[in-house]
C-alpha cells in the first residue's frame, strides 16, 4: 500500500513538474528577460553595462545599469517613459504594459545588485 502510495505521489509530481516549469518560464520576470534579450542588449550588454555589440558605433552611450546612478528617483517611470518615447539614439518600442513592466523587473533583479556592489567597494565588475 505504502508503495502504491508512494508511486502515486511520484507519478502526480513527475505529471506536475511540466507545469511547474511553464509557470516559471512564462512569469513576468523571464518574460522580461527575453524581451531584454531580444530588444536591448544589443546596446545595453548581457551584462547591462551599456557595452552591447551595438554600443560602439552609436554616437550617444547607451545607459549603464550597473552604475548606481541610474538607480536614483523613479526608475520604473523612466524605463516606461524611454521605452514608450525613445531617447536620442535609443529607439521607441511599441511593448505592452505588462511587457513594460517584465523589462523593468528583469533590469532590477539582473542589474541593480550588480550597481549596489560597485557602489560599495567602488569596483569595476
Ligand atoms: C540602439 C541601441 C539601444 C537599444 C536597442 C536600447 N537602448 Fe536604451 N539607450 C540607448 C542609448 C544610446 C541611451 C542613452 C540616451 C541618452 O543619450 O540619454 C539609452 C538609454 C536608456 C535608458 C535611460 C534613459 C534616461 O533617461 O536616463 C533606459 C532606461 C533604457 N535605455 C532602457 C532600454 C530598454 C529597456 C531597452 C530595450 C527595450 C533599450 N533601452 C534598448 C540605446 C539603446
Amino acid at each position: 500500500m505504502k508503495r502504491i502510495l508512494g508511486c502515486a505521489v511520484m507519478a502526480a509530481f513527475l505529471g506536475a513538474a511540466p507545469l511547474l516549469a511553464k509557470k516559471v518560464e512564462g512569469n513576468e520576470y523571464g518574460k522580461g528577460k527575453t524581451l531584454y534579450r531580444n530588444k536591448c542588449q544589443f546596446c545595453h550588454g548581457l551584462r547591462g553595462d551599456g557595452k552591447g555589440p551595438a554600443a560602439e558605433p552609436l554616437l550617444g552611450h547607451p545607459v549603464d545599469f550597473t552604475d548606481s546612478k541610474f538607480w536614483q528617483g523613479d526608475v520604473e517611470k523612466k524605463i516606461a517613459e524611454t521605452i514608450k518615447k525613445g531617447k536620442e539614439m535609443m529607439p521607441a518600442f511599441d511593448l505592452a504594459p505588462d511587457e513594460i513592466k517584465g523589462v523593468f523587473g528583469y533590469i532590477s533583479q539582473a542589474f541593480k545588485k550588480a550597481a549596489l556592489k560597485k557602489k560599495m567597494t567602488g569596483d569595476e565588475i
